[in-house]
């Protein structure tokens, strides 16, 4: 693991620092739910600031006086005058979107301030980390009227130390939190999804030690079946200790020492049994050093390109897939929680699936750790959607430092098989560059795991055949090729696939990473008639029986699991702001063309199609 990409980090976020020096984001630690923690979820009180009066004055200058809402400053007399109140300014639930909590933020995209206080009492010399799953898009947190820092992302997970600041009582901790879009940001202004804002995760106190292990990589080595490569992080005062890995189920313990700089590497043979969709095994893995200890659970598999085969464990596999996002599956909004992942993948399950993509964002880490015990295989990617400024230096340290984030976080996840840089992104020598960037970070940040991107590939006619060539540039640079079609919905009639060939110059396995087309579940007519259940369940015979044509095909991930909200989706009676081109409806109920791609997954499973 380069150290560059991990320092990367630190750099990215002192465009946003304040003149005031104030805090960093730390270095994010990993999997802190097997730490010492205390939740700070639950109402928080919440002004809503469309015009940023909270911490911006009449010539937009930044307020640095009682009148910034972060002070939450009461006035000390009845004269005095003070033109905010968290107190008596409703609450927000947090992990939430403010947009489904309250009908007049629906369509609110601006500056929200939370409020949340807390008392706590850390022990001895331990340190006391606040961690956030994520808060789209911006954030500026303070505590106490100090300012902590800022974090731009609305996807990845960011920390803070507070050790030095945090009182045993009446702690304020407020966060200013906005999700305006913005050009130069990543996305950029234009998406088919809800800009959803708020802090849409849990929030997170985590003491540790004053020397703890902050990071660490525990995996298979590239290519192999029976050798973990790996390194530790500490962090703290006392950086070489001795460190000992242990998997207790197959008697296994290994010595590493740090060295100066809190880093240990490691490399020893396992006899293990491999993690797989049909057997999701993980183990009991503690990282136990002189002053900390972590237990993580985590599964050993390897994944690999050979020619066009995705080779799991050696052994050439078909993703069958569905794409999800991030939505909960029963109630209107972001989803979080434990339970939200079991659900939507419990879906994917029922679809015969062994394969998710998470579009177009890191997903929670919940839904990673559930993928894991579930054993789904995982496509993860980064917003790099559409028309990102590929010419902006600082919207690619963005898109760098949220694909840092989700490895770091996710790193661990056996079910974690493709990193993609990119969705339907227009050629241009800006945006190869861009792109050609995202890919060797991504490939020297972890090089056990596939590259990817949904490209768009192009047809040409010739007589009644349609050949439709990949011959997209970064092609050459990705280990697996991503695809996204429409023929049938925004291109063409369905039929029309039944004469459509595919070619690749790549010798490299594809996954038809999107094709689909929209239904009103419940509303049904003639296959040629848009909008109904038998258009879309026709499409998709179409579309499968295509499918099943092209010779490098290795995996796919129609759109999409579950009608999604989307302010680009406007026709009444309709879509209602919602994208149709769910297997499921935004209820949960299961429209035809569902049991169309659950048969076809049934006859690749049972055919064996590539084993498993
Ligand atoms: C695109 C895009 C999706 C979008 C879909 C659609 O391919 O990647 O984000 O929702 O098409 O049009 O429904």
């Amino acid at each position: 693991m380069t150290n560059l990409l991990r320092c990367l980090t630190f750099t990215l976020c002192l465009p946003f620092l304040s003149a005031r020096g104030a805090a960093q984001v730390a270095p994010l630690i990993a999997n802190i739910n097997a730490r010492q923690t205390t939740s700070l979820d639950g109402q928080w009180q919440a002004i809503v600031d469309p015009y940023d009066v909270g911490w911006l004055d009449y010539r937009a200058q930044p307020l640095e006086n009682n009148h910034a809402f972060y002070k939450n400053y009461k006035p000390q007399s009845e004269s005095e005058l003070v033109e905010y109140d968290f107190d008596t300014s409703g609450q927000l639930h947090v992990p939430g979107d403010w947009n489904t909590q309250r009908e007049s933020l629906l369509f609110y995209e601006g500056s929200v301030w939370y409020k949340r206080s807390f008392d706590y009492t850390k022990s001895g010399k331990n340190r006391l980390f606040l961690h956030f799953g994520a808060c789209n898009y911006f954030a500026a947190v303070y505590l106490n009227g100090e300012e902590l820092g800022e974090h731009e992302g609305g996807f990845t997970p960011f920390d803070f130390e507070i050790t030095d600041r945090v009182r045993a009582h009446g702690n304020f901790l407020v966060v200013r939190v906005n999700n305006a879009r913005g050009k130069d940001q990543v996305p950029t202004v234009n998406t088919d999804w809800w800009n959803y804002g708020g802090i849409t995760r849990p929030v997170t106190l985590v003491e540790v030690p004053e020397t703890f292990v902050q990071d660490y990589l525990v995996q298979l080595e590239k290519g192999s079946t029976h050798q973990i490569k790996g390194w530790l992080q500490l962090n703290g005062p006392q950086p070489q200790q001795t460190v000992k890995i242990r998997i207790a189920e197959i008697g296994l313990v290994q010595t590493v020492q740090t060295d100066s700089n809190g880093r240990g590497e490691f490399s020893f043979g396992a006899d293990l049994t491999l993690w797989s969709p049909e057997n999701p095994k993980l183990y009991t893995v503690e990282i136990a050093a002189e002053t900390d200890q972590v237990i993580d659970r985590i599964g050993f598999r390897s994944i690999e390109a050979r020619g066009t085969d995705i080779v799991l464990n050696g052994k050439p596999v078909f993703l069958r897939g569905i794409s999800i996002h991030e939505e909960a599956p029963t109630r209107p909004g972001r989803a979080w929680s434990e339970d939200d992942g079991r659900t939507l993948l419990g879906w994917a399950r029922e679809l015969g699936c062994n394969f998710v993509r998470l579009a177009h964002y890191p997903h929670n880490e919940s839904m990673l750790r559930m993928a894991d015990q579930m054993g789904l295989m995982v496509w993860a990617e980064v917003p790099v959607y559409w028309t990102i400024q590929w010419e902006n230096p600082q919207t690619l340290r963005n898109a760098e430092n949220q694909l840092n984030d989700m490895i770091v976080r996710d790193e661990n996840r056996a079910a974690l098989i493709i990193y993609s840089v990119a969705n339907e992104t227009p050629v241009s020598e800006a945006r190869n560059r861009f792109l050609r960037q995202l890919i060797q970070d991504a490939h020297s940040a972890d090089p056990t795991r596939l590259v990817s991107a949904a490209l768009q590939a192009h047809e040409v006619t010739e007589r009644e055949r349609i050949t439709i060539h990949l011959d997209d540039p970064i092609a050459s640079d990705l280990d697996v090729l991503g695809n996204n079609e429409y023929i049938g919905w925004h291109s063409r009639r369905p039929d029309e696939a039944d004469a459509i060939d595919w070619v690749s110059p790549y010798g490299k396995p594809m996954i038809m990473s999107e094709f689909g087309g929209d239904a009103l579940y419940g509303y049904h007519g003639d296959a040629r008639k848009r909008w109904t259940e038998e258009y879309q369940e026709n499409l998709y015979e179409h579309q499968l029986a295509m499918l099943k044509r092209i010779p490098f095909l290795r995996g796919m991930s129609p759109w999409v699991l579950k009608d999604f909200r989307s302010p680009r989706r406007v026709l009444p009676g309709f879509q209602d702001y919602f994208n149709r081109k769910g297997l499921f409806s935004d209820h949960g109920e299961k429209k035809k063309a569902f049991f169309v791609l659950q048969k076809f997954y049934r006859e690749l499973q049972n055919a064996q199609y590539l084993s498993n």
